[in-house]
């Protein structure tokens, strides 16, 4: 057993998440290279593609394979066996998202300094509160001209409602960019890009303590202010606290610039030295160490392949104990089958490799029948629990679906179920009516595209989406103890249902939500559903 408690302590599984451009591939180019990945930064991915507009979709999946929307990297640094959970880059997010979040362990927040907190960053952050996992933020862009360091940290705080803590501060920006005092070592390191892409320049560190020094390396102006910010910070921000870090309650902030690998490496050793092991997971036996146990995971992400020869399907595991091994027979609890993993790999962001073992903290993909559904557990045969569920998030689009050729609906019908069985898109129903009907919620709009594209392109069908008005949707918590056909809400309300017949209820602005809570005594509605 030693040595898997020992692989499974080294691990640290993080997701990286930014709203788009902040820089998030930039830094991961440069984490991998410490890890010495890959070698030179630029290839994680073709970035280029990236940025395309809708209609390119399908051309970059189908270019790219399964990696523009699922990609885990792993790599080794400093005896730590990292897994980062790359999510989703494109500039339209899904549901996937968020159920990235689900698998990681905490979570590393890029910021665009001249920016500040942006829409996306706010949403992901929500279901990283939701979970409680830390949360290590690096503000980015330094070389650029930059909002107020202060200001940065307030809008966090204001908008994020997390407490900050600077590691590092930046000194000026811009053309002005100097450096990065270490609150901890006290002293200052000195900016220099002249290594590009390969390793961290090579930095002057002086103390801060040596004042001419340091009014020798940066300049009068740029010491003063300094000195003065320093001063400022050390009687004004929260003291580092760990126990809150891991809480989830308190953010470390580290400074620097991506594109020119500096303050990159500072961060990641900050990261490593106070990101947790893999955590212990909620089942339904109670929480599950990851060492103490057998082989266990659940799925939380599945992927249809975009190749039209081979209509496979990935699911996506997150190991939660114990140990995997390619031989092993597993349990497929929800299934109740007992079954060998086929195909298992690793997904890189441009390559796949064949897996032979992996551990706790890790994440494996492998080849679906068509028999794992989102927040389904497979663990050790002889084992016998069942991870919780991943909650349903809310979507903010939705759109009535009308099938072009009724002859065709038994195909429509598959097609749709299983797009909305990987989670792409939620499928709902009216409330009182039957299957004629349906209403598909996203995300992200793009998604609507994807739906299209695939029920025409791999089912052969063929629809127009009607545009509806609702944004928000909320599950009804105490389904039990009301009676649906008795809510009484607002006019533009909808009572829908979904594909398990769980209630729900549609609403075109937080107002109506409000006042239907006002007119239903009793009714306890959520943002999450269960599953
Ligand atoms: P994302 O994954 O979060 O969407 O961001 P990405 O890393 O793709 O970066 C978005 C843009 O910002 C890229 O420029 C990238 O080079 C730039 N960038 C990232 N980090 C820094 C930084 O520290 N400083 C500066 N000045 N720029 C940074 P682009 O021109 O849109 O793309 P590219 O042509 O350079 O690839």
């Amino acid at each position: 057993m030693g040595n898997i408690t020992e692989e499974i302590k080294r691990r640290r599984t993080f997701a990286i998440i930014s709203h788009p451009d902040a820089g998030k591939t930039t830094l991961t180019e440069k984490f991998l290279l410490y890890g010495g990945a890959i070698n030179l930064a630029g290839s994680v991915k073709g970035k280029a593609t990236a940025r395309h507009a809708v209609s390119d979709w399908m051309e970059i999946e189908k270019e790219r394979g399964i990696s523009v929307t699922s990609s885990v990297l792993q790599f080794e640094y400093g005896g730590y066996c990292i897994n980062i959970l790359d999510t989703p880059g494109h500039q339209d997010f899904s549901e996937d998202t968020y159920r990235t979040l689900m698998a990681a362990d905490s979570a590393v927040m890029v910021i665009d300094a001249s920016k500040g907190v942006e829409a996306q960053t706010r949403k992901l952050f929500k279901v990283c509160v939701m979970r409680k996992i830390p949360i290590f933020t690096f503000i980015n862009k330094l070389d650029r001209d930059a909002n107020d360091t202060f200001d940065l940290l307030d809008d966090i705080e204001k908008e994020l409602g997390i407490a900050t803590c600077p590691l590092n501060w930046p000194i000026g920006s811009g053309k002005e960019f100097k450096g990065i005092y270490d609150r901890e070592k006290k002293c200052v390191i000195s900016y220099s890009d002249t290594e590009k892409g390969t390793r961290e320049g090579t930095a002057t560190e002086i103390p801060i303590g040596d004042e001419a020094g340091l009014r020798t390396l940066i300049g009068d102006g740029a010491a003063d202010k300094l000195l003065e910010e320093v001063e400022l910070l050390d009687g004004a921000s929260a003291a580092f606290d760990l126990g809150l870090v891991q809480a989830g309650e308190l953010t470390p902030v580290c400074f620097g610039s991506a594109l020119t690998n500096f303050g990159v490496e500072i961060f990641l050793q900050h990261f490593l030295d106070m990101a947790t092991t893999p955590l212990p997971r909620k089942a339904d036996i109670g929480l599950v160490d990851p060492v103490e146990n057998a082989f266990s995971a659940f799925v939380f992400k599945i992927q249809a392949n975009m190749n039209k020869a081979h209509r496979d399907r990935i699911a996506f595991l997150r190991i939660c104990s114990g140990k995997f091994d390619a031989q092993m027979e597993v349990r497929h609890v929800q299934g109740g089958k007992v079954m060998r993993l086929s195909q298992p790999q690793q997904i890189m962001a441009d390559e796949r490799k064949i897996l032979s073992e992996a551990y706790a903290g890790d994440i494996i993909g492998v080849f679906d029948p068509g028999i794992f559904s989102i927040g389904d557990t497979v663990c050790s045969p002889g084992k016998k629990l069942q991870y919780e569920g991943i909650p349903t998030f809310a979507p903010e689009h939705f759109a009535r679906v009308r099938q072009l050729d009724t002859m065709k609906r038994k195909q429509f019908v598959k097609g749709i179920e299983q797009i909305a069985q990987e989670g792409a898109i939620q499928i709902f129903q009216e409330f009182n009516t039957g299957l004629e009907e349906i209403i598909v919620g996203v995300v992200g709009v793009l998604q609507f595209d994807v739906l299209k594209y695939r029920l025409e392109n791999e089912y052969n069908v063929e629809i127009r989406l009607e545009n509806l008005p609702y944004e928000h949707i909320r599950w009804i918590e105490n389904k039990e103890e009301v009676d649906i056909t008795k809510i009484v809400g607002t006019s533009d309300m909808k009572k829908v249902k979904d594909m398990k017949g769980n209630p729900l209820l549609l609403f075109v602005n937080p107002w109506s939500v409000g006042m239907t809570l006002d007119r239903n005594k009793g009714l306890v509605l959520t943002e999450f559903g269960r599953e």
